[in-house]
């Protein structure tokens, strides 16, 4: 499968998604679009997509869970950068939400995402079934306040104060590990994967969401604002509790090559061919963007 022709997929799926949409609300419509659409590496649905390609080949018929779980991580981005959270002028290369339509507009854009998300997943089920139904119950979970919600509830609770290591891992576990697991698991259940193989996928999508974070706070202070497409230093500015905070640069570097070659590991004990997913996981790992 070419992880190019797939990102296209998505890109036009959720672009088509807004044609034709609103009338006197048309604003929110925009705002919403604009957050999707100026780009991202789309690495949620492309993970759900790999991940239920393992066992079916037919992977048009989740498109629309992939991409309404995109819509739900643009969602958090939105309100991520919102002043009154990381307070950040610059997302995917492009002003942010707020800057663009206002603190009010982004807020309903991304409550509108979140809801727009579930309405796909919901539509779906009606159709398809009970296993719409559970990946959505994996997706809400994962969203929630036990997942990437909390995530961010322990983040802000953690700026600037000393956090425990336990309180750290929590944070990154919840606020990013969480949706990328929820990727991995739901993608994992659409296409009906047996119970041994969800358990390993499962511990596969929490080490690979940590690792994922790991990797943004490491890109915080490593990376460049052009090619990351946000701000970069931020988490030291606004003394955020992170990897590189609790245990240094290069300790962080060491994690993340150990934790990726536990993730290949897990891989290997699947019963398909994961060529793709490890190819990925370890893009993600020399990822520079
Ligand atoms: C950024 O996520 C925020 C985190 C949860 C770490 P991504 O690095 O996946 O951002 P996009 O979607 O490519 O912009
Ligand atoms: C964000 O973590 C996690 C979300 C749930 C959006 P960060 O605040 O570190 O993400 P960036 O660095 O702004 O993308
Ligand atoms: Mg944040
Ligand atoms: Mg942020
Ligand atoms: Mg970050």
């Amino acid at each position: 499968m070419n992880i190019e022709v797939l990102k296209e997929d998505i890109d036009r799926w959720l672009s088509d998604y807004f044609n034709n949409k609103g009338n006197f609300n048309k604003t929110i419509y925009e705002s919403m679009r604009y957050s999707l659409e100026v780009g991202g590496k789309r690495i949620r649905p492309i993970l759900m997509i790999l991940t239920y390609s393992l066992y079916k080949d037919n992977y048009e018929e989740i498109l629309p869970c992939a991409c309404a779980l995109e819509m739900i991580h643009t969602y958090s981005l939105i309100h991520d950068d919102l002043p009154c959270m990381d307070n950040d002028s610059l997302r995917r290369g492009k002003p942010t939400n707020h800057i663009v339509f206002g603190e009010a507009m982004a807020l309903l854009a991304g409550d509108g995402l979140l809801n727009e998300a579930f309405n796909i997943i919901l539509n779906e089920a009606l159709v398809k079934g009970e296993t719409w139904l559970k990946a959505g119950s994996i997706i809400g979970k994962s969203s929630g306040v036990e997942g990437m919600i909390g995530g961010q509830v322990v983040d802000i609770l953690s700026t600037n104060k000393a956090a425990t290591e336990e309180e750290l891992y929590y944070i990154h576990n919840k606020k990013t590990g969480e949706l990328i697991k929820g990727a991995i698991l739901s993608g994992a259940v659409l296409g009906k994967a047996e119970e041994r193989e969800l358990n390993i996928l499962k511990e596969y999508g929490e080490k690979l969401g940590l690792a994922f974070q790991i990797k943004d706070d490491i890109l915080d202070i490593v990376g460049n604002t052009a090619t990351l497409g946000k701000s970069v230093n931020k988490d030291s500015d606004q003394n955020k509790t992170t990897f590189i905070k609790i245990y240094g640069l290069d300790k962080c570097k060491e994690m993340m090559n150990s934790i990726t070659e536990e993730c290949i590991a897990l891989l290997n004990n699947i019963n398909a061919d994961t060529t793709n997913l490890k190819n990925l996981t370890l893009f993600l790992l020399k990822r520079d963007y």
